[in-house]
Parts: structure tokens; sequence; C-alpha cells
């Protein structure tokens, strides 16, 4: 069975190095690269000429990728509006983040409906059918009204909230009644599993049947596959990156010299808790004064939604917290904190993990975070550094040998920042052997293998079984 897998974003790889991207397009990318396959989904590009509604494909080994532009008006009200200033934080248990518009939700739903039209003529009989995340929850609900019934899957990669929050959003009982078109909805943790259920069984009366949701004379399995990485191919790069000349890794090690350094990688996102998280350095600064001159924090933050309101709010608030630490703790020949706004190679990133004697990895809410996966990929087993993880990341349901902290408490934060520089290397690497063990034997191969594996094993919808 060809496997066909659609997402919001496709980025076409080039045939050089490719720039750090989102862990969603880094996973899918690895799992299809090897199976083979359609990929579909927005080129990322804006054209109000109709040209640029066709769909283009494009050939790499063995994945054909076909991408289509959206009109401005699409990507403001689909992409920008109702993805990313409505469902985004609300999903991450974000309130009074949340921006809802009329306007934008039309916008979401005309687009799945303009993806479902294009989707069809690429469709075979057999083909397994794989959507990504919350930009196109209702994409399978567009297909089978128009009488597709291959088995589709969806995996929702962020958090689903518990139903008293997800419910506050206009439109939700609508929205989450078409998860009733899917075969198979995979998310990250059981927390999401039981949140997404009694978000069924509440907003839109679905019954639990045997294990399953059953909607109208639909069956849905709801099942947790927690994402993983490559993990051999991150370690490679990682222990390749010691031996590397590369710019970036030659730069940053004779810039700390003998410093110790605390690193956090994230998109520029308010869910990856990037203030909290400078903040805490900071406090660990003032508590441990000792510690003056010797570390280093280094925040990679690639900027991401820029358009966004509560996006550019945060961009300022990050420099201006940066700034603030800096002119207060730094001192002429030392700077605390360096904050770099731009994306990295993943050789780049892999030698920047493997030089951090700590991974500080405390977002406020995430559906995974697979910087917390990588961190430990890239260690040396010898001497590794320890990871300092948020309790609100899908990871930490996996990862409990990290130091897991409550990203809201400043302080700490701090005190895990102290207890991981200062702990002996033999509790260093037996937290790493067990973190390495659980990342490696759920791996994206695992991963890939798992979820695709219980979606062709699930019967094939009937013909007339679209959703009511
Ligand atoms: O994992 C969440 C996610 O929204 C992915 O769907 C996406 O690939 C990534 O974050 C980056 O987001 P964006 O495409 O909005 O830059």
């Amino acid at each position: 069975m060809r496997l066909v897998i659609v997402s919001n974003r496709v980025t076409i790889p080039d045939r050089h190095e490719k720039a750090a991207a989102g862990g969603l397009a880094v996973a899918l990318r690895e799992a299809l690269e090897k199976r083979g396959g359609l990929w579909f989904g927005w080129s990322g590009d804006v054209n109000d000429a109709a040209a640029g509604q066709a769909v283009r494909t494009v050939q790499r080994g063995k994945v054909t990728y076909a991408v289509t532009d959206l009109t401005e008006s699409e990507r403001q009200t689909y992409y920008l509006g109702f993805s990313n200033r409505a469902l985004w934080p609300n999903m991450h248990y974000r309130l009074g983040l949340t921006e809802f518009s009329r306007t934008d939700y039309a916008g979401y739903l005309a687009v799945n409906r303009r993806f479902a039209k294009a989707l069809i003529p690429l469709l075979k009989p057999d083909d397994l059918i794989w959507i990504h995340d919350y930009h196109l929850i209702p994409l399978a609900a567009e297909l089978r009204r128009r009488g597709v019934t291959n088995r589709i899957g969806y995996f929702h990669h962020i958090p689903w909230p518990p139903a008293e929050v997800f419910g506050a959003l206009p439109f939700s009982a609508t929205l989450i009644s078409t998860m009733g078109a899917y075969d198979l909805v995979g998310v990250q943790t059981q927390v999401d599993v039981r949140n997404l259920i009694s978000g069924l069984v509440s907003l839109c009366g679905a019954r639990m049947e045997g294990g399953k949701v059953r909607m109208g004379r639909r069956e849905t399995t709801v099942q947790a596959f927690p994402i993983g990485i490559d993990v051999e191919a991150f370690r490679k790069l990682a222990a390749a990156s010691e031996r590397a000349a590369t710019r970036p890794i030659k730069a940053t090690r004779e810039s700390l010299g003998a410093r110790k350094l605390v690193i956090g990688v994230d998109r520029l996102d308010y869910s990856k808790g990037i203030v909290q998280r400078l903040e805490a350095f900071g406090q660990f600064l003032r508590s441990h004064p000792e510690h003056r001159g010797r570390v280093g924090m280094l925040q990679i933050a690639p900027p991401s939604r820029t358009d966004v309101p509560e996006y550019a709010e945060l961009d300022r608030q990050s420099d201006e917290t940066a700034g603030r630490l800096n002119a207060a703790l730094g001192e002429f020949d030392w700077t605390p904190i360096r904050v770099v706004k731009k994306a990295y190679s993943r050789n780049a990133l892999a030698g920047f993990y493997r030089r951090a004697q700590v991974g500080l990895v405390t977002p406020m809410r995430d559906g995974m975070n697979l910087v917390a996966k990588e961190y430990i990929a890239a260690q040396d087993p010898a001497d590794p550094g320890v990871l300092v993880l948020s309790r609100f990341a899908g990871a930490a349901q996996q990862m409990g040998e990290a130091l897991i902290v409550n990203p809201y408490d400043t302080h700490e934060v701090a005190e895990a920042i102290r207890t991981a520089l200062a702990m002996p290397k033999s509790e260093r690497i037996r937290r790493f052997e067990r973190l390495y063990e659980i990342i490696d034997a759920t791996d994206i191969g695992w991963w890939t293998q798992c979820y695709l594996d219980a979606l062709s094993g699930i019967e094939a919808p009937a013909q007339d079984s679209a959703p009511k």
C-alpha cells in the first residue's frame, strides 16, 4: 500500500544541507524517505494568482512532493488566524491568548475543502492516507463527503486539552465531531487520549464501544503513539561533531573555553517557556554566585509565526529579559546569556547539544518535544550531560530519569540547573543510559511502524460509511 502523508507545510528538500525545521517536518521526512510515498500540503508560499492554487509535484528519491500555494487571505484566516491564534493557544491550555474570529474559522474550513478537492485526483484506491496536525482536523470529513473510502488516519502532534478547555472554543463540537471520519486518531500521550475521548463524549455525544469511539455509523480508534527521532542518525552526527571543524561548532568551542554550557533550542513560541527559562537561569546565577563567569546559557530560538501578534510580543519580551539579565549579571569578559534567533543545520545543533552539560527543555505545555530526545541522543556516553525537562512536555511521560521540573516555578528550575551541573559522573551515566534506552526503543522507525500497523490493521471502511 502506498503511503500518502498530508500536512499543513511541506518543505521540498534541496540537495544541500537543510536548516533545522519543526519536529514534525523532521520526523515525517525521516519516516517517508525510508518508505517512499506521496507528501501533500502547503508549499509555504503565498500566491494570489490562480496558478498558485494548482498542485505542483516534485520527485526526490522515493518521495513525490505535491504542493499548492495559499492565497494571502487563506494564509491570514486558515494559518495565522484559526490554526495559530485559536487552536494553537487553546490546545496549549492558554485560553487567555485565544483569539477566535468567524472569518478565520470559515477560512480554515475552506482550505480544508480545497485541500480535499486537490488531493482526490492524486489518490489510488489502496493508498493509506495519513493526515497530520491541527491545521487539518476536518480534512478526512471533507474527503469522505466526496466519496473517499480509503483508510484514513490522523496524528495530532500537539496536546489535546481537557474537554472544559477545548469546549471554550466556538464551534468546538462541530470540529471535534469531524474526528469521526478517521479510522485511527493518534495522539502523543495517555493524557491526550483521555482528554480527546472525554471531549468526544461530552461535546458531541460519542459512545465508547469495545474500546472504540462510535459516532453515528462510524467507529474510530483513539490511541497514544509517542513520536520519536532517528536516534542512531543523530547520535552519529553528534559524535562526528567532536572531530568537525565547521564554523559554528569550532567558534562555540573557542568562545566557551573551559566554561560550562546550558542549552535551550526551541522555535520562538510562547508554549516553549523561553522567557521563564531565561529568568530561571538568572535566578540560578543570583542564588549560586560561585557559578558566575563559569557557565553560560545559549538559547537558540528561530523566529516563528512572526505575523501573529502574540509571537511578536514574545520576541520583544525575550530580548528585554536577556538584555536585562545580562546587564545585571554580566562581567566585562563574560555574557551570561546568548539568545540566537536563527535556525541552524542539524549538524550544528548536534554539535551544540554535545558540548552542553545541561539541556534545558522547559515548555509550559508541549505535545512531545523532540529536543529532549535529540539532546540525549547527542551526548557522549562516557561523559554525558543532564536533561532538565518540564513535566508538561509529553516527553516527560517516557523520560522520567531526566530532572523533572515545573516550569512555572523559577526557583525549582534554577535548583535543577545547579543539581545538573554538580551531578557526579556515575549518576549522569546511569540516567543517560536509561534515557537513551527508551528513546532508542521508541525511535522514529518504531513510531511509524506502530502507527501504520495499527492503521492498516483496521478493517477498511464500508462504502456508505460517510459520517452523518
Ligand atoms: O508541531 C507543531 C507544528 O505546528 C507543526 O505542525 C509544524 O511543522 C511546526 O509546529 C512549525 O510550525 P509552523 O509550520 O507554523 O512554522
